[in-house]
């Protein structure tokens, strides 16, 4: 860390402003609203500053001294004159005044931030000086996502901080009960500045607290690998978790979303090694939301889709814990897009199937007739190991050996790769690569768009 984040209460203190232009400016109205006595040192005074010091500062028309420093708590130079500015430095530096240069980090011991005001709440973004676009670029991110009655919501949670404290003794279920009602109708009530409300709502929610507060499951799809891919929800869901479980199916980059001090569990299942069965997997939900926690179940791609999903609800439902489900990117979606292969098109494919291709027994059982039909597009999940078999099937039923297919690996991951082959020539094709799982094969027409789309 470049710099230490700190917010100074300047409020009635002392601090010295050199220069009086647009830059300076900008200073000034910062330090004004903070509070602080300003005394602004330059030898021509813009009419905009002037207007802005009214009863705020004083103002001195003439050089900048060195001793101009002496009992300030904070100077900023903000002059077009680098030996000016350099001075200015050099002088608060003997007197340990903290300085900042305005766009010279090399001349400053403290620099502004990039900021978002919704006060009381204030969000400071620093690149240490080194890129104010990209500052801004964040800000603008993080702005975007911030809801605009933030302040008003500070402001009354701040009201009740005590009494809730009082209330719910234990930091982990008072950290909760916080989390809860910013997810809940209080949030909007408090955003809105609908402080009757807020505070109606609040209250009735403290009493139903008291009376034992469930835990809550949100069983989260994590899509198929690329973090970007995660949607806002499923986001939030990991910065609120106590604890995660996840599989290995999700990249370590999702994993590692979660809030800091959240449990991450690992409960991986494989193709032949199912490291934590199934049914333990369900009692672990339950026992820690019994427990009053807030769990995430991490799952790849789409929970609803190959993915289990659906019983680990029922139990849930069963025992009456609360829950959500929270969709993701399933594979074949990711893995299409990544590979520039459209599912559907106009010309060439009216459905999409998605199926597994799990072994049972040793052998692939589908309705091969229905899906040897070359209007669609069949997606195959979890088919590596029963490739031929499946690419002899539906040539078998009538699908055209030259029909366009591709197995995608690790989809939408850095290393991500494609293999290419006519349907009949495709089990040939991928033995001849190194391929890292998990791995999707998409046959269909519409492969060959890929070609186009990709500018091969
Ligand atoms: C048990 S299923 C889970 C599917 C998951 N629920 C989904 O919606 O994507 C596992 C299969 O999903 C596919 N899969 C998951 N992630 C993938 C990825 N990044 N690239 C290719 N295939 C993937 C593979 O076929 C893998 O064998």
């Amino acid at each position: 860390m470049d710099y230490l984040p700190l917010f100074v209460d300047v409020a009635g203190r002392q601090c010295l402003l050199v220069g009086a232009g647009d830059v300076a400016h900008r200073k000034l109205k910062l330090l004004i609203g903070a509070g602080a006595r300003v005394t602004v040192v330059a030898p021509v005074v813009d009419d905009e500053v002037r207007a802005l010091c009214a009863d705020h500062c004083d103002i001195k028309l003439r050089r900048f001294v060195p001793d101009d420093v002496i009992g300030m708590l904070l100077v900023v130079a903000a002059t077009d004159d680098s030996d000016v500015n350099r001075l200015v430095y050099e002088s608060a530096n003997q007197h340990a005044v903290l300085v900042n240069t305005v766009d010279d980090a090399a001349l400053s011991s403290a620099i502004f931030p990039s900021i978002i005001d919704r006060s009381p709440v204030i969000v400071a973004i620093s690149t240490g000086g080194r890129s104010p676009t990209l500052a801004r670029r964040i800000r603008a991110l993080i702005e975007a996502r911030l809801p605009s009655g933030l302040g008003k919501a500070a402001e009354v949670m701040e009201r009740w901080r005590k009494h809730v404290r009082e209330a719910i003794a234990d930091t982990p279920s008072r950290r909760r009960f916080w989390d809860d009602l910013l997810d809940g109708p209080a949030s909007k009530a408090m955003y809105d500045g609908n402080v009757d409300l807020a505070n109606s709502l609040i209250e009735a929610r403290l009493k139903q607290w008291n009376r034992g507060a469930p835990g809550f499951v949100s069983l989260v799809g994590a899509g198929p690998g690329d973090p970007g891919l995660l949607t806002l929800k499923a986001l939030q869901c990991l910065e609120r978790a106590d604890v995660v479980f996840y599989d290995n199916l999700v990249s370590a980059d999702v994993v590692a979303m979660a809030r800091r001090d959240a449990r991450r569990v690992y409960v991986g299942k494989r193709r032949a090694f199912h490291a934590v069965r199934q049914e333990s997997i369900n009692a672990m939900l339950v026992d820690a939301a019994r427990a009053g926690e807030r769990v995430v179940r991490l799952k790849g791609g789409d929970p609803f889709i190959f993915g289990r999903g659906g019983e680990e609800i029922e139990t849930l439902a069963q025992q009456a814990i609360p829950f959500e489900v929270v969709p993701g990117i399933t594979a074949a979606l990711g893995c299409a897009s990544y590979a520039n292969i459209p599912l559907t098109h106009r010309d060439w494919a009216h459905s999409v199937r998605f199926i597994t291709g799990n072994l049972s027994g040793d052998h692939v059982n589908l309705d091969w007739q229905d899906l040897a039909k070359s209007d669609q597009t069949l997606v195959v999940y979890m088919g590596l190991r029963g490739l031929p078999e499946i690419c002899r099937e539906l040539i078998s039923h009538g699908m055209d050996p030259n029909m366009p297919s591709a197995l995608i690996g690790r989809g939408t991951l850095p290393d991500q790769q494609v293999v290419e082959a006519p349907l009949s020539g495709l089990p040939d094709a991928v033995a001849k690569v190194d391929i890292h799982g998990p791995t999707t094969v998409i046959i269909g027409r519409v492969v060959a768009l890929r070609k186009r789309l990709t500018g091969g």
